[in-house]
């Protein structure tokens, strides 16, 4: 945990920013993959963890801004939980790290939170995503679950984004700590990628190392020789000479905040040519995205700017044609990237995603695009000092989109299908690194790691 002062610190800004009424943060239970006893692995809410620090189940934060108090529901563990788990710190001890001295059994939660409704104490919460958690506020509250969504506080939603958003030097450096382990990850995948060996073999490893490090995966590990599918998850094939693995992968550290990066590399160890050549696009998107980073820059243009040097490419490479800028205005290059260069990190891999991707990536003046590409750009904002993201541009063959854009007759100054038709097999690249906006630019997270073509050939066979 952090020191008590930090925490302290965040839920009092939070108060202030909230002015009135109760904030109603709770905490994640533990919850049956099979049977009650069978459990998911426990993963703490992330705005719970961010204001009372504490990573066990059972507990609600309440914050009573009208009074000016702070209350923790939870209960301590019972003599037949610690005979079977055995035992765990107190929570009282928990508590007091956190800075929560007023604890209160989960019991007294319902009528605590009864009587603040008939007092007109408006009570903000938060867009549950998991079934109990809006149970839960629908027989506290008394509004009918499906209600729930539209009941949400969006005053309590925009207070925390903007906390949140912004990351401290210590949370900065648990990203870094999660961005390492996440670079041991890949540097496994480089090490056991060969032919024979299966993409899930590998993907369980990469889960190991996570493990290893006092942590977890911050979401299911993307190994995969078929990366043209964006997010398509391992199979139990093996892998073959010839082909490119892309690795998606993350690791959550101790204290819970996530690293997330891409590498793409050949299973022979040395790129053809022709992978060559759409890897080094690929890449000098990234660079030229990653050298834009800087205060009040909107990643909406960094995310176009990217696309336009993936259009230049293509088009030298002859699968485009046209003008860059104009094959972008037009939307011609989502055949080849349809989706968006980025997004924050944090305590989650798609940093408060549970908020609204309206609120975190977007603002009053800033709306989501509804048009194919940029709909997938979860990230549009004016970039601050603080903020941390990632860049993942990626140039993706997949054959069935192609099909039914020619068969459309989509974009036909822009594209050129026959070439294109020559990499049907080839699959997908994407790199992607971390990043944090600082006063004058950006600077990229966790130690040096290989990114380029030469450099990942040189640690394939070194
Ligand atoms: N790892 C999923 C993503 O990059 O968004
Ligand atoms: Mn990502
Ligand atoms: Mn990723």
């Amino acid at each position: 945990m952090f020191s008590k002062e930090t925490y302290s610190n965040r839920r009092q800004r939070l108060q202030s920013a909230i002015g009135q009424g109760i904030i109603l943060l709770p905490g994640n239970d533990d919850s049956g993959m099979n049977y009650k006893d069978n459990i998911y692995p426990f993963r703490q809410d992330s705005c719970f963890l961010y204001y009372a620090g504490i990573d066990r189940p059972g507990l609600t934060l309440v914050i009573d801004v009208d009074n000016n108090r702070e209350i923790l529901f939870g209960d301590e563990a019972t003599i037949e939980e610690i005979m079977w788990a055995g035992p765990i710190h107190s929570l009282a001890s928990q508590a007091a790290e956190a800075g929560l001295t007023d604890i209160r059994p989960s019991s007294e939660l319902p009528d605590f939170l009864w009587r603040c409704v008939n007092l007109q104490q408006g009570i903000h919460f938060l867009p549950p995503y998991r079934g109990e958690t809006t149970l839960k506020l629908s027989s506290w509250l008394g509004i009918p679950g499906g209600e729930i969504p539209r009941r949400v506080s969006v005053k309590l939603i925009k207070a925390i984004v903007s906390q949140r958003s912004v990351k401290t030097p210590e949370e900065i450096q648990q990203i870094d700590d999660a961005v390492n382990t996440t670079i041991d990850m890949q540097l496994k995948a480089m090490e056991l990628a060969a032919a024979g060996v299966t993409e899930t073999e590998i993907a369980g490893r990469l889960q190991a190392v996570a493990i290893a490090a006092g942590g977890n995966i911050s979401f299911p590990v993307i190994l995969t020789v078929n990366g043209q599918f964006l997010h398509n998850h391992p199979h139990p094939t093996p892998l073959q000479k010839g082909q490119l693995v892309l690795c998606d992968c993350g690791a959550e550290n101790a204290m819970r905040y996530a690293g997330d990066l891409t590498r793409t590399h050949p299973v022979d160890k040395k790129f053809t040519t022709r992978q060559r050549e759409i890897y080094d696009i690929v890449h000098h998107a990234y660079q030229t995205a990653a050298n834009a980073i800087k205060p009040g820059i909107r990643f909406k243009d960094v995310h176009l700017l990217a696309c336009e040097q993936l259009a230049a490419g293509l088009i030298e490479l002859g699968l485009m044609k046209g003008n860059a800028k104009e094959a972008v205005a037009a939307g011609a290059h989502t055949l080849f990237f349809p989706c968006g260069l980025g997004h924050m990190l944090g305590l989650d891999i798609h940093d408060m995603e549970n908020l609204g991707e309206a609120y975190v990536g977007y603002t009053d003046t800033l709306e989501k695009s509804t048009d194919f590409g940029l709909k997938s750009l979860r990230l549009g904002r004016e970039l601050e000092e603080g903020f941390v993201f990632t860049i993942e541009p990626g140039i993706y063959f997949n054959p069935l989109l192609t099909e039914a854009w020619q068969a459309a007759g989509k974009h036909t100054h822009f594209i050129n299908y026959e070439r294109v038709a020559e990499y049907r097999h080839f699959g997908g690249v994407r790199v992607e690194d971390n990043f944090l906006v600082t006063a004058t630019g950006g600077r990229i997270l966790g130690r040096p790691f290989a990114s380029t073509a030469t450099d990942i050939e040189n640690l394939l066979q070194s």
